[in-house]
Order: structure tokens, then sequence, then C-alpha cells
């Protein structure tokens, strides 16, 4: 059998990676793990359904999150996009020197035990807030907004609450992603 390339560029955490040659059927997640080793997306379920593989595809409609292991490489070529890795701050050496305040959150918060599900969950609170900054919610539509966006994400070991009470916090201490109730 032969495994057809083709030439693949994008952006990933504001750097340009490629062109390289990529087979046409490879998977993000695979690229991502296996070609430039940012291993923190995680491959769960491998079906799309538990958002363990999620990153952040940077439009002038703002971030979306994109599964990786059902969507193909070449489906960004040149696009942008962020992983996990991208999003603490770092030094000159890529050492890390301040974490976001969503994954301070969890931290504080003891949102997970094995950690497994944990990137997807930063990469999805993290949207939410850039979210939130252009869209704001009521105060009183926050919990079910926080449930719906985050409620996507499975986790084996938790109940789920610990980052839900996060995100809130995160969400609440942020001025401007949360209007007054009515
Ligand atoms: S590994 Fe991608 S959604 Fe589960
Ligand atoms: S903390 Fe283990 S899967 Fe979520």
């Amino acid at each position: 059998m032969t495994i057809t390339t083709s030439p693949l560029t994008l952006t990933i955490n504001g750097k340009q990676v490629g062109p390289m040659d990529v087979p046409d059927t490879l998977m993000m997640v695979d690229f991502l793990h296996e070609y430039l080793g940012l291993t923190g997306s995680r491959f769960g379920c491998g079906i799309g359904v538990c958002h363990a593989c999620t990153v952040l595809l940077d439009g002038p409609g703002g971030a979306e999150e994109i599964r990786t292991c059902i969507t193909g490489a070449h489906y960004f070529n040149g696009k942008r996009i962020r992983t996990i890795e991208g999003l603490a701050e770092r030094d000159g050496q890529q050492k890390i020197i301040a974490i976001t305040p969503v994954q301070q959150a969890y931290l504080d918060h003891y949102s997970f035990q094995c950690g497994y599900c944990t990137p997807g969950f930063v990469i999805g609170a993290t949207a939410l807030m850039e979210r939130l900054k252009a869209h704001p919610v009521r105060a009183d539509q926050l919990e079910d907004t926080i449930t719906e966006h985050l409620g996507r994400h499975i986790c084996r070991c938790t109940g789920y609450v610990r980052y839900f009470e996060a995100a809130k916090a995160v969400i609440l201490a942020t001025p401007g992603l949360v209007t007054k109730e009515k």
C-alpha cells in the first residue's frame, strides 16, 4: 500500500511549523504527538466524544475548539492553532514562568485526579472565557453556560463539580465576562 503525503504548513502556538510532508490521512492528534512531540492533547476515545484531544483554532470570529482525533492534520493547513503547551507564559528558554488563570483555578479547586482529561478541560474553559469576553452572560445564566460548555468533556475520575466550580470562580474573578442579573 502506498501512503500518499502532501506538504503541511501551519502556525502552532505562535510558531510556524512546516512545510512538512505529512500523510494525507493522518489525524491531527497523531501529527501533534508523533511529528512534533506535543503530547499534551490527549488521545482518549478516538471517536470525537471525550474532548480530551481538543485544541483551539484561531480565526477572525475567535477561537473554535476542534477535536484532533477526528480532524485530519491537513484540515489545519495555513491555519493558526493553540495547543495546551502554548497557553502558559514561557521565557526565552521555553521554561514556563506563569500558568494561566484557568490552570491555576483547576489547581486551587483540586479539580482533577489522574489529570488525563485536564488539557481538554483547560482548553474548554479557555475558549469559554474568550467567548464570554466578547459576549458576556448574565450572572444567573453562568452556571448553565459552564455546564453546557464544559459538559461536553468526559472525566472518568471526578464528578465534574470541581471543574465547574473552578471555571465559575475564575470567570467571576475576571472583569467583563458576566453582567448583572436583571
Ligand atoms: S480523543 Fe478526541 S474526542 Fe476523545
Ligand atoms: S481526572 Fe482522571 S479522567 Fe479526569
